[in-house]
């Protein structure tokens, strides 16, 4: 699997559907999965729920609940779900480039099945090669639908009033932002920022991430029912760690903004070691502005539902390392690791297993840089860009740093400063982590779910 789609909200019920091919472990034609979860924490898979038709495969899109069935697309008195997504069509000598049109689906049984709508696609591309991923979002201020659709080097912006006539508002981003790739999976939410409403637009790249390979970055600025203005010219990153990738909100969250990422990097994905599945996403993340240093920031600290999944398992608040190593080995490493340090110094967290595999963390506060070192984490021959050092910025200017790291097999989540530097990266250690040391001075306290 790779990108989440179709993240709505409905009836008490997070649905995350996704980029999945289900008749391999390597990207192919792609199909729609699906899994619902009432508390972000504990996911059930259902069938799949779209599949390729003669209009092409079923790539990347958004599913809303039309609560006035401004489509039509339901009987009288009823509300339908309704998804819309990219047909695509890989480039053939008869095609000549890939045709990527954006189509819909809907759904009246909360989203168990799904019917394509008859008059596929509703938005033809206008000639480009690239132009995918819509997401749709009602804007109440000009009632009606408002979609982002990637073009290649930039993002457009559609209208309508019955998701089926789509008229162009404007375009945004090009020459702007990283542009060492294809943009992909756009995303526009309106966040509140001392009481005022501001706009984060997400952009996902496919190569020139700040580790390599792929990365999501983010604007803010204004956007006023028909363009979006950024409010500054410098490249921001959702996430500093290679892998976090397409990630898009919920929908249908009221007075929340709901963020899932893809937990890998198209440099690498194809050949990344675990069997019989490949591709996971991120935790859910809680997207928020915060104001420092007279700018506005994107944080992505872990949905509270998680928090609380953590609080109520068992806290274990250690002095020793050898305590600690018990307690991450009796985990089997699926953990949380609550980090409080001190900004002034250097300081760094070891883990180790028996086969010698050593995954690090330091921050230096010359540089100001959190590092995760996975050079010697374990497998990473399957590609040579793998075994790295990744590092990321702190922001924050607090004396004491407080971070989180979120373990869970081959995934590893960094959240420092309530989600202002975050660091996604996968290693593959040889068996679960059961050793943790510590340099300098930090203080370590151990959770489990
Ligand atoms: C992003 C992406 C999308 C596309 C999908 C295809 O990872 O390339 O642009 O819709 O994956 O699987």
């Amino acid at each position: 699997m790779n990108d989440p789609n179709g993240l709505v909200f409905y009836e008490g019920v997070y649905h995350l559907f996704f980029q999945y091919h289900p008749h391999s472990s390597v990207w192919g034609p792609m199909h729609w999965g699906h899994a619902t979860s009432r508390d972000l924490v504990h996911w059930q898979e259902h069938a799949l729920a779209l599949a390729p038709d003669e209009l092409g495969m079923i790539f990347s899109g958004s599913v809303v609940f039309d609560a006035h069935n401004t489509s039509g697309l339901a009987p009288q008195g009823q509300a339908p779900l309704v998804a819309i997504f990219t047909h695509s069509q890989p480039s053939t000598e008869a095609l000549g480039s890939p045709h990527q049109h954006q189509s819909l689906a809907w759904s009246l049984d909360a989203g168990a099945t799904w019917q394509k709508y008859q008059g596929n696609p509703v938005l033809q591309s206008p000639g480009l090669k690239d132009f995918r991923d819509p997401k749709v979002f009602w804007h109440a201020t000009t009632a009606r639908w408002v979609m982002s659709v990637a073009c290649g080097d930039h993002i457009a912006f559609y209208a309508s009033e019955d998701l089926k006539n789509w008229s162009m508002l404007s375009r945004f981003g090009q020459a702007m932002g990283a542009q060492g790739g294809v943009w992909e999976c756009p995303d526009l939410v309106a966040l509140t920022l001392h009481g005022r409403e501001r706009w984060v637009l997400l952009v996902s790249v496919t190569s020139g991430g700040p580790q390599g390979g792929s990365a999501t970055q983010y604007f803010v600025g204004d956007f006023d029912g028909r363009t979006f203005t950024a409010e500054h010219a410098d490249v921001r990153w959702l996430d500093w760690g290679p892998d976090n990738y397409a990630g898009v909100t919920w929908s249908n969250t009221p007075g929340r903004c709901l963020f899932i990422g893809w937990m890998s990097n198209w440099l690498y994905a194809a050949k990344l070691p675990t069997a019989p599945w490949r591709g996971a996403m991120t935790l859910p993340r809680e997207l928020q502005l915060r104001e420092m240093d007279g700018h506005a920031w994107l944080c992505t600290p872990v949905a509270a539902e998680i928090e609380s999944a953590f609080q109520s398992g068992s806290v274990i608040q250690i002095q020793t390392s050898h305590d600690l190593s018990q307690a991450l080995a009796n985990s089997q490493g699926r953990c949380r690791l609550t980090l409080t340090a001190d900004a002034a110094t250097s300081w760094a967290l070891q883990l180790s297993n028996a086969q010698g595999d050593i995954w690090r963390l330091h921050y230096k506060p010359e540089t100001r840089q959190f590092g995760v070192d996975r050079t010697m984490a374990g497998q990473s021959d399957f590609h040579p860009e793998f075994a790295a050092c990744h590092l990321a910025p702190r922001f924050a200017h607090s004396s004491v740093i407080h971070l989180q790291v979120y373990l869970d097999a081959c995934l590893m989540e960094t959240i420092a400063d309530d989600g202002l530097s975050a660091i996604t990266s996968l290693s593959f250690p040889s068996s679960t982590w059961t050793g943790i040391e510590r340099e300098g001075n930090v203080d370590v306290s151990l959770q489990t779910l």
